[in-house]
């Protein structure tokens, strides 16, 4: 039986009075002093994760640190603390190790964690390409889109998952927008895409700009504040919103009517899995990343898949592959956390052309 371990961490203060109620009445201050001094610790066992090839069992191990401690205390101490929890899954006998989302943001996205422990390590992000596009492209069809013509952008294009996301795009030869703050790491991303694929995508550090103009977007970038809001977007545009904290603020769900925004990278895992830890999911369904770490744990392939910024086609495709020969599926499409259903892509979509015609 496959082994793995998977590190999870408040995404904000809210998330630990879900787990500790009385951090509800005490000041934010005092909460995040006490985070800050809480060692990683197990917080669930999950078991039944089954396919016709194998079956594997793991726990959850939390990192009690927030993205915003994380990015304002010093690095050294936040790597120290992801190490710990590493350390932990490694003690619980789990044989790979996956970093939710900022533990795997952090510093140089798991190759440190991966030098200080002796089991394997992945951040879980090539499965998370695989599913966001899966996603989107199901999407997109849904709403009738022609992805030909379809203005794409990549909002966080030089990050982990962004880069080989744009790569994949280019290759499927999607008309692409890159963006984010650092423009000379863009232009280097640009440069790779046209080399590798042809193509050549536009790129700018103007976020809000892009935004207007794209007709998909796919957010992926590491920023701890909204990026997206309500009047950013265009009638009828398609946003998968795979970044952890959002990139896209949730007033969008209520003030505009004629975009769609789904969330990225969600699966259904084969077997009766038993997470016995509720992070918002329907039974039966987890991240992207959480879903690589069992695929590699249920294959009994105990190595680094997806580490650092550098992340390749083939390991997209091939963390594909193995997910679908163990029965994971991306999960109907969800926004905002609920299911979204056909009635709700034809509002949207009559509503778009309602304010088009209208602007
Ligand atoms: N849903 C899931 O299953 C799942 C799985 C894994 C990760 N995630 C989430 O996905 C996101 C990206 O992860 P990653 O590992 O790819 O991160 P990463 O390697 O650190 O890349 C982050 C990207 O975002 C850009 N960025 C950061 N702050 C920005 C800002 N304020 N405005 C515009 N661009 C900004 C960065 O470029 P610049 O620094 O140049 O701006 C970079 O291109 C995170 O939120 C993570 O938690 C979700």
């Amino acid at each position: 039986m496959g082994s793995f371990a998977f590190i999870v961490h408040p995404i904000e203060l809210m998330d630990v009075a879900r787990k500790f109620p009385v951090a509800k009445y005490l000041p934010k201050k005092l909460v995040e002093y006490v985070l800050r001094h809480v060692a990683p610790f197990k917080l669930s066992e999950i078991t039944g994760v089954r396919s016709e090839y194998g079956s594997a069992s793991g726990w959850f191990i939390s990192c009690p640190l927030t993205p915003g401690m994380m990015l304002s205390m010093p690095e050294e101490k936040v790597m120290n603390k992801i190490i710990d929890a590493a350390k932990l899954a490694q003690d619980l006998g789990a044989k790979i190790v996956g970093l939710g989302a900022f533990t795997a943001v952090v510093g140089d996205a798991g190759i440190t964690v991966s030098r200080n422990v002796d089991i394997a390590v992945t951040t879980g992000n090539s499965y998370t390409v695989a599913t966001a596009i899966e996603g989107t492209l199901k999407a997109a069809q849904l709403m009738g889109k022609d992805m030909d013509s379809a203005e794409v952008l990549v909002l966080g294009a030089t990050g982990s998952i962004g880069r080989v996301l744009a790569l994949i795009l280019a290759h499927r030869g999607h008309r692409l927008t890159l963006t984010a703050r650092n423009v000379t790491r863009l232009e280097r991303v640009a440069r790779q895409i046209t080399k590798e694929t042809g193509m050549v995508p536009r790129i700018t550090d103007d976020v809000k700009q892009a935004v207007r103009r794209a007709d998909v977007i796919f957010c992926v970038s590491s920023a701890i504040d909204v990026l997206i809001e309500p009047e950013d977007l265009k009638p009828g545009a398609l946003v998968c919103d795979v970044a952890r904290p959002r990139n896209v603020s949730v007033e969008v769900k209520r003030k505009r009517k004629d975009v769609l925004v789904i969330e990225g990278g969600i699966v259904k895992v084969p077997g009766e899995v038993e997470f016995n830890f509720d992070f918002g999911f329907p039974k039966g369904h987890s991240y992207a990343c959480m879903a690589e770490t069992m695929i590699l744990a249920l294959e009994e392939r105990y190595e680094n898949w997806s580490l650092g910024r550098s992340l390749t086609v083939a390991q997209v495709s091939g963390i594909a592959r193995l997910a679908k020969k163990h029965g994971f599926e991306v999960a109907g499409l969800r926004s905002f956390e609920r299911p979204v259903t056909q009635e709700e892509i034809a509002m949207v979509n009559r509503n778009a052309l309602l304010n088009d015609t209208n602007s």
